[in-house]
């Protein structure tokens, strides 16, 4: 039984860290580009919200999948790959990289944060009073920049977590 409901947890992580990472990558390779090709202002902004927003939805459907099934996993770890009670989490090498994991976690959190609730919307806000003429170029520039960076920052902590779960699941590290 246990081991079933680790191959479900381990499947909702994964269907999880999918559907959180791979919008990230569709967002920069196809929306970019294909947003582009929209020349009326207007509607590009109002296609922009509605592709942010879903793509929000996803990956917030995607991190709730990864931290239920996470916790699950770390929860039962210890039944799981029968360890003794008396030994301590560091000192395997599971322990420490799960505890590494979850510091980058952590930060990979705070710059996500900051770009959903901050650098997009500002970037938004920029685009929209540059095409009501308010804006200029170098405020929508500075703003893009930000949040490209803020961006490129979160999915490249999302890929070294990733290294440190399959890290967990190897022979090396693992406690099977
Ligand atoms: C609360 C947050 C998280 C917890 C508690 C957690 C916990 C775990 C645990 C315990 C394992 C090892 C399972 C085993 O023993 O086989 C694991 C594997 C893994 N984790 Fe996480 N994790 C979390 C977040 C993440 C995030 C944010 C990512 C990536 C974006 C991630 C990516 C992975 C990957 C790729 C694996 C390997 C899956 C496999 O076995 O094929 N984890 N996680």
């Amino acid at each position: 039984m246990d081991n079933t409901l680790h191959i479900i947890a381990i499947w909702m992580h994964i269907l999880g860290i999918a559907l959180f990472v791979g919008p990230q990558f569709f967002l920069a390779v196809g929306w970019v580009a294909a947003s582009r090709q929209i020349t009326d202002m207007p509607t590009r902004i109002r296609a922009m919200r509605v592709v942010t927003r879903r793509f929000g939805y996803l990956g917030g459907v995607g991190l709730g999948l990864i931290l239920v099934a996470g916790t699950y996993l770390i929860a039962t770890w210890r039944d799981y790959y029968s360890y003794p009670d008396d030994a301590a989490f560091t000192g395997v090498p599971y322990g420490v990289i799960f505890i590494i994991k979850m510091n980058v976690l952590a930060v990979m959190l705070i710059v996500l944060a900051i770009h959903t609730f901050w650098a997009g919307p500002r970037l938004i806000t920029a685009i929209e009073a540059e095409a009501e003429g308010t804006g200029t170029p170098a405020r929508t520039r500075s703003a893009r920049m930000v949040s490209m960076t803020l961006s490129i920052a979160g999915l490249a902590l999302a890929l070294a977590i990733m290294v440190m779960g399959a890290m967990m699941n190897t022979k090396n590290y693992s406690l099977s």
